[in-house]
């Protein structure tokens, strides 16, 4: 009989890979264990409960709120809390029609409503963050230990806005703590700045479990708050840290090599502001020769920052 070659075990690995995705197991690395099937019981269930909303609901109350019995512990968290019924973890799919004579539920269009809500009505950063830690309609809390909001200066003129936090950002609530926050805070000292001319967010608050790629419903979810946090502080300069955080607030579709130095425009915070994109810090962590044209990206936002004093 013929061993099996190498590309044989390779091919094997990626045909468990797809099963996987395929169940819905979108996450192999996480701190605790969870019980999938019960999540997919809950979820189920809390779909089948939830009452029909006649309009899309926001404000104080939600029309399609899970009744408490039908929510996983995390998230019944209180009066003040907004509560959604349960969103899928899995990838973004074609909604299923309706089953006939049912009206249909369009859950992530309704929390991004509320979202919206939420974060408009916001009036500082402090209302900002308790809107957050109100806010239900996220899975990723379900999940996270921390929100992390913000670190730095509300009254910087530059803004730092990485993609989402990871494990020690979870574990300590505050963005860029770990490894390539460590070398985040080594160039922006090189340019003459620290956290306390510099503020610095994600546009996902919460940690995706095993630090994959927010959804794009996760993105979308947040995105009003990110933008509002961004309305808020009202920086001179948006620095852009990865391509997917410029992604998603500048609606780029370039990829970093291409966008990074360049200066964009920021519309949406009732002003223009000057937008830079540049690698993510995990990324030279892992392809130091790239530092040199990060370098080159930080001596370009000192210098703007200089000459728009
Ligand atoms: N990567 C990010 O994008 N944000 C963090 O806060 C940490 C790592």
């Amino acid at each position: 009989m013929q061993q099996p070659t190498a590309t044989d075990d390779l091919r094997r690995l990626e045909s468990l890979l797809d099963f996987y995705l395929d169940s819905g197991v979108d996450c192999f690395l996480d701190e605790e264990a969870l019980d999938w099937p019960a999540q997919s019981a809950l979820q189920a269930r809390a779909r089948q409960e939830a009452p029909v909303p006649a309009q899309p609901a926001v404000g104080g109350g939600h029309a399609g709120q899970v009744p408490p019995a039908a929510r996983t512990p995390e998230v019944a968290s209180g009066p003040a809390s907004r509560s959604f019924p349960a969103q899928e973890r899995s990838a973004p799919s074609a909604p299923t029609p309706p089953a006939q004579g049912q009206p249909a539920v369009i859950p992530d269009r309704e929390v991004i409503a509320a979202a919206r809500d939420l974060a408009a009505t916001a009036a500082t950063l402090e209302d900002l963050k308790a809107g957050l830690e109100s806010f239900d309609g996220c899975n990723l809390k379900l999940t996270a230990k921390k929100l992390v909001f913000a670190d730095g200066n509300p009254s910087a003129r530059v803004m730092l806005i990485g993609e989402a936090p990871g494990r020690d950002e979870d574990l300590q609530g505050k963005p860029f703590v770990g490894r390539s926050g460590q070398l985040l805070d080594r160039m922006l000292n090189a340019i003459g700045h620290d956290r306390s001319s510099t503020y610095i967010a994600n546009v996902v608050p919460w940690r995706p479990p095993g630090n994959r790629t927010p959804t794009p419903q996760e993105t979308e979810i947040c995105r009003p708050f990110i933008t509002r946090q961004i309305e808020l502080v009202n920086p001179d300069v948006l620095v852009f840290l990865g391509a997917a955080s410029a992604k998603t607030l500048l609606g780029v579709q370039d990829g970093i090599r291409k966008m990074r130095g360049r200066w964009m425009t920021y519309s949406g915070a009732g002003r223009d502001i000057a937008a830079i994109a540049t690698y993510h810090p995990a990324y030279l962590l892992r392809s130091p020769l790239e530092k040199r044209l990060s370098w080159r990206d930080f001596l370009a936002i000192r210098q703007r920052l200089d000459s728009s004093n």
